[in-house]
């Protein structure tokens, strides 16, 4: 059957949009790389030239204003995300923003307002979701294993991450008049790691264990190390523990271990950019088997598009994050910074501000 695609219109055509939005819109099955819009004019033809949209702009409004554009996939900065995401749904766009969602709890409510005032699709870009292997662990702690015990998630980025990510990534192209936020939003390392790592470690806790109602944290920022330490209360009563390390002296070094009535799940989660799925073991003491998929397609940013297209066109549910779930995981980050501040327990619902 003939798949209706989706015009996609892809804002930044930065370093994300070149090492996954591209290529995921062009091998997607139902999602057609429509137009590609970055201020930098320089940078944008070398990826007309690359990718072949079917159209481009140097102007956001430009692109919003073409009735063709279906979707829009915000790739900027994420200082940025909030404002541009809104004013595609204003247009009547489908929004897929790039994490972490917003900078403060009060955008990102207003982006979830927003989405709910305009009736679109709004995915919040953590894409581990699309793991083949967190999805089954996702799936087997749903189904299989009854009330959850204990979650450990730990998230430790390796010093040797960027010459491992360079030799699998493309080159990453530049211009002379990209758009970025003034200042430098790396300055700040523990706001900056918490944002671009601490929202995947808070997502995929979240996707695994349940919302998270509370926070207690301990920083350590030793030996050019930041390593916070986290207890989490889950919802549901599960204990959690989380580890979120930028960098550790070793290999990339992702995981969980789920404790639930009836099993345990195991997992080993890869570099992001290896495209390699989570190696899970998920035990059922029902039938005493451990359950692990194999041969799994993990190309994550494609699926995670293709979630959206589907979303989209039939209404279904997404695998991926909703706006309530990307809400969730900026209130979870915030929740973090004050807890390392008063080293008492933070409730996520009491908190407000930003990073
Ligand atoms: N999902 C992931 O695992 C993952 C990984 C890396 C980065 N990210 C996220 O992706 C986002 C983008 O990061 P990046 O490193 O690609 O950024 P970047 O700054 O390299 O690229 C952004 C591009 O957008 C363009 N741009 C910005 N505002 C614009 C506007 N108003 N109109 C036209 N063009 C505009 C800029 O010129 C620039 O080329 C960030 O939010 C980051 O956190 C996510």
């Amino acid at each position: 059957m003939q798949l209706e695609e989706l015009n996609v219109g892809v804002l930044g055509a930065g370093q994300i949009a070149q090492a996954a939005h591209f290529v995921a819109c062009r091998k997607a099955a139902n999602v057609r790389l429509y137009a590609i819009c970055d201020a930098a004019e320089d940078l944008l033809a070398r990826m007309v030239t690359v990718h072949q949209p079917t159209t481009a702009f140097t102007d956001y409004d430009s692109m919003l204003s073409d009735p063709e554009v279906d979707a829009v996939v915000v790739a900027v900065a994420d200082q940025f995300h909030v404002p541009l995401a809104i004013k595609a749904l204003e247009a009547g766009k489908h929004v897929l923003v790039e994490k972490p969602m917003a900078t403060s709890v009060e955008d990102a409510e207003a982006l979830a307002r927003a989405a709910e005032r305009h009736q679109r699709v709004v995915l919040v870009g953590h894409e581990k979701r699309y793991d083949p292997g967190i999805a089954f662990a996702h799936d087997f702690i749903r189904d299989q294993i009854g009330e959850l015990i204990g979650l450990k998630h730990w998230y430790c980025d390796s010093t040797y991450r960027y010459p491992m990510t360079d030799a699998v990534q493309p080159l990453i192209e530049t211009g002379q008049k990209v758009v970025r936020p003034a200042g430098d939003p790396k300055a700040d390392r523990r706001r900056y790691l918490v944002l671009g790592h601490g929202s995947h470690l808070l997502d995929t806790a979240r996707y695994l264990g349940g919302p998270i109602t509370a926070i207690r944290a301990r920083l350590s920022t030793r030996a050019d190390t930041y390593c916070w330490f986290l207890e989490t209360e889950f919802e549901n009563g599960c204990l959690g523990q989380l580890d979120l390390t930028v960098a550790v002296r070793m290999d990339w070094w992702e995981g969980f271990q789920v404790y639930g009535q009836h099993g345990s799940v195991l997992g080993k989660v890869f570099n992001p950019w290896y495209l390699r799925a989570a190696e899970v073991q998920c035990f059922s003491a029902k039938d005493r088997q451990f359950h692990q998929p194999l041969g799994e397609d993990a190309d994550v940013f494609r699926l995670q598009i293709e979630d959206f297209a589907h979303a989209i066109r039939t209404g279904e549910q997404l695998r991926g994050s909703t706006p309530e779930d990307g809400v969730a995981s900026v209130r979870g980050m915030v929740a973090v910074a004050r807890a390392v501040e008063s080293g008492d327990w933070v409730r996520l619902a009491d908190v407000d501000g930003g990073l």
